[in-house]
């Protein structure tokens, strides 16, 4: 047997050498001399399973992390023994297993290359306090190699060199090193040589994870209870491992309606109602787009959650629905703690039927929270899910909210040290009964479960929005997220495009901050800087405390108010592009946002960037970080860009001053994109869309590009209403080409395309559409060239005789 002796004497227990080998179908177990079984599951040819048990049998295989919607199925699976090891062999992988250790080594199976590697491997500590043990992983990390992922951890993109905890918790005003903050995603992707895997150790309790921090080769995670239980995914690319980890733990399971992809404004409290139309209506007559309202607690009648405080909201019925006149969807906040009060009907329904959390010995969990002394439903129980989802009933369907945010969802406990419930707390566990210590991490996830489960039956037939504040790996499925109470300061705005990028290569996409910062306030030039960056951000929502004035476009001086109008109307137009991007997110589980290191692996110039990213395919964008700027340096990836604001072109792979005045910020099209994009709306659904523009940016050689339309709301599109237009695009030396391929039986309400050419190298002498030649009367003759063409067309060939000079 291998020891490590220091490891020992501080009580840590490793397993012995393999005695047993059985093979269950796609399942295979590995016994040692001192009972340890791994179980290794072949869920695809490039993911596999670990399971550890200590104690000769596994505990019921439950998680809420992963989904059942998962796909897996393998196309080899090999397995042989030689003396030193059992090696399993599928079409990607081979995985060696040390008969003497059982340490574990992964291999590309095409080249031979060492991808991941354990060191200790698994080890254990027995746990005298709670029982059960605490389940250790270490792994070999290279100098080189690269780490990624973690949710919402405030701190550099790459993660080596840091350790980190998960453990969903309230933080208000937290830092760049405050962790753990508000979510828990145990999982990160590791790049080396080229080649990225992902591990997901799927435990809900407290986890760890130390990349390289303590010993500067050794990766390592553990957690204080439950089993050593993790995913291993393989790319190599990183876009494959993330999209390989939101396959198994969820893709959303629709997409958003569009207006939840507008922009959204809040504050903690608009009311009474005649401050939410003053909000309301000074958008529509200063003409800036808006698609949500907020209604923080206050809303409420003395914070009891599903109650309405009359004399501030005397019919919300009426008003939600003259708000909706205007365009604007209502959405509401509903909080976990229930307020102890015998008068109030949730809480006496609560008690009655026994829906609310319990200590060990019996008595009721009790906490304060807005409304004073609270109970809190356990979500974890499939029941208590079944009647919170029913209390929405009013809510949506007779009120018409469209909207729910749950927030103090960690749970959130006030005046108590940790912030949260006791460890002792009793979960139900959907059947597999447990403490808090267990089902913490979960317990904003299943609330926002609960949340979505009501509002998908109380919209229908429109689609639900919800929006969480805790959240475990696979919350994405239900609800979009944000980031948390953050503060109105320069390094905040670092932290707001961090976290996005983070969450987006964690599966999470539709995330966002509280944009101009949550606690104190941000001067005009921080929130216009702010306003750039959150064009980007899939969900996009001015939010904050109100205790240091007003955070409204309009609430700084008039060069705010236009610049942030015109950036919101950016957004606005690119809608059919973030849509598209939705799509690919909800069907295959494309990130959003792309870090530079998930754009460009290979380049290693990407590896330790932070604020460059890329927004759906084709989009650069870096915000500006810092006061008083003209501009700032930025990384651009290699290939060819444009400037948006005047189509310069300019050839990435290096770090470039970009000029970005306030009133402008760094933006890029890669070459041969085609960006579809709608006219200005004030509100998703303002005006009946009749053409769509298409920006089409002339590269030589081959590009592809999409549009995904639907009916931007309702199920529709899950039946085959949808349209999908793939484009490519060949541009040649005197010639551009758009072919057209569509799919699907949806009618878009859009007519025709207007194509905008930028970068066209030749004056144009014919335009030919599926072999017509149209007139070029309409074409103008300098800068970008635009006509009007059938939205259906197949082949688009534009040609021309010189080279411009
Ligand atoms: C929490 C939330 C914040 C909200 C406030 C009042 O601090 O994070 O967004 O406004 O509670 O509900």
């Amino acid at each position: 047997m291998i020891v490590n002796t220091e490891l020992e004497q501080k009580g840590n227990l490793f397993p012995s050498k393999i005695i047993g080998f059985e093979k269950d179908v796609d399942k295979l177990y590995f016994t040692t001399d001192n009972d340890v079984i791994l179980q290794l599951t072949v869920l695809r040819d490039s993911l596999l399973r670990f399971r550890y048990t200590t104690v000769g049998n596994f505990d019921n295989d439950f998680s809420y992390a992963i989904t059942k919607y998962a796909s897996i199925g393998y196309n080899r699976l090999k397995i042989d023994e030689n003396e030193d090891y059992f090696v399993v062999t599928t079409s990607k992988l081979r995985c060696d297993i040390s008969k003497e250790s059982l340490r574990v080594s992964i291999y590309d199976v095409k080249d031979n290359v060492l991808i991941n590697q354990d060191e200790i491997g698994f080890h254990w500590e027995e746990s005298y306090e709670f029982g059960g043990n605490i389940v250790k992983m270490s792994k070999v990390s290279n100098d080189g190699e690269s780490y990624y992922g973690l949710g919402d951890k405030p701190n550099h993109l790459n993660l080596k060199g840091k350790r980190y905890t998960n453990w969903v918790t309230d933080s208000y005003a937290y830092g760049k090193d405050t962790d753990p903050i508000y979510k828990a995603i145990p999982f990160y992707t590791g790049l080396h040589h080229g080649k990225a895997y992902g591990i997901f150790f799927d435990n809900s309790f407290r986890s760890s994870f130390d990349f390289a921090q303590e010993r500067r080769n050794v990766t390592s995670f553990w957690a204080q209870g439950g089993e050593m239980n993790y995913y291993f995914f393989y790319g190599p690319k990183m876009t494959d491992v993330v999209e390989s980890y939101t396959d198994l733990t969820g893709k959303p399971h629709h997409l958003p309606p569009m207006w939840a992809l507008g922009f959204h404004q809040c504050k903690w409290s608009y009311y009474p109602e005649s401050k939410v139309k003053e909000i309301t209506s000074t958008f529509r007559k200063l003409k800036i787009p808006c698609d949500a309202i907020y209604l923080d607690i206050d809303y409420m009648e003395g914070f009891r959650c599903f109650t309405w405080n009359k004399d501030y909201f005397p019919d919300p019925k009426r008003m939600v629905s003259e708000l909706k006149e205007q365009g604007f969807k209502t959405v509401a906040i509903i909080d976990p703690g229930i307020k102890i009060d015998k008068d109030y009907s949730v809480f006496k329904e609560g008690l009655e039927k026994d829906y609310f959390c319990k200590r060990a010995d019996g008595a009721y969990m009790k906490g304060k929270v807005w409304p004073g002394e609270c109970h809190f439903p356990d979500f974890t129980n499939a029941e208590v899910r079944e009647w919170w989802s029913g209390l929405f009933k009013e809510l949506i369907e007779e009120i018409g909210i469209k909207g729910v945010w749950n927030d103090m969802n960690e749970p959130a406990v006030m005046e108590v040290p940790n912030k949260t419930f006791p460890d002792d707390v009793r979960h139900d566990y959907d059947g597999n009964p447990c403490s808090h210590r267990k089902a913490h991490n979960i317990y904003g996830m299943q609330m926002a479960r609960a949340t979505y489960q009501g509002l998908k039956k109380y919209s229908y037939p429109k689609r639900p929005f919800v929006i969480t504040r805790a959240a475990y790996s696979g919350t994405q499925r239900y609800t979009s997220t944000w980031t948390g109470d953050n503060i109105a300061n320069w390094e905040h705005l670092w932290i707001a495009n961090i976290q996005a990028q983070r969450m987006s290569m964690s599966g999470f996409g539709f995330a966002g901050s509280d944009i101009g910062g949550f606690a104190e306030q941000p001067q005009g030039e921080l929130f216009t800087r702010w306003i750039q960056l959150g064009i980007f951000h899939p969900f996009f929502r001015v939010h904050s405390s109100g205790d240091h004035g007003d955070q409204e476009p309009w609430a700084f001086d008039e060069d705010v108010t236009d610049i942030v109008r015109k950036f919101i109307e950016i957004r606005y137009q690119l809608l059919p592009y973030l849509y598209t991007a939705f799509w690919n997110y909800v069907d295959h589980g494309t990130p959003l946002l792309k870090s530079l290191v998930l754009y460009d692996q290979d380049d290693v110039n990407t590896h330790y960037r932070t604020d460059e990213f890329v927004f759906g395919e084709q989009i650069l964008a870096c915000p500006v970080l810092e006061p008083n700027a003209k501009g700032r340096r930025m990384y651009i990836p290699k290939g060819r860009w444009y400037n948006f604001w005047d189509d310069e072109v300019v050839k990435g792979g290096k770090e470039m001053w970009i000029d970005a005045d306030i009133d402008s910020m760094p933006i890029f099209i890669k070459e041969g994109a085609i960006i579809p994009k709608f006219p200005i709306q004030q509100y998703v659904g303002e005006k009946e869309i009749k053409e769509v523009t298409l920006d089409v940016y002339y590269k030589k050689g081959k590009e592809e590009s999409e549009l995904f339309s639907d009916a931007n709301d309702g199920y529709d599109y899950t039946k085959g209403r949808y349209s999908l237009r793939n484009f490519t695009l060949t541009g040649r030396k005197n010639e551009l080409i758009i072919n057209q391929y569509k799919e699907g039986k949806f009618i878009t309400p859009y007519e025709t395309f207007k194509i905008q050419i930028h970068g066209l190298p030749f004056d144009i002498s014919e335009i030919q559409l599926d072999n017509e030649t149209i007139s070029l009367n309409h074409l103008k003759s300098n800068g970008t060239s635009s006509f009007v063409v059938d939205k259906n067309f197949s082949e688009l060939h534009i040609k021309g005789n010189q080279s411009k000079s």
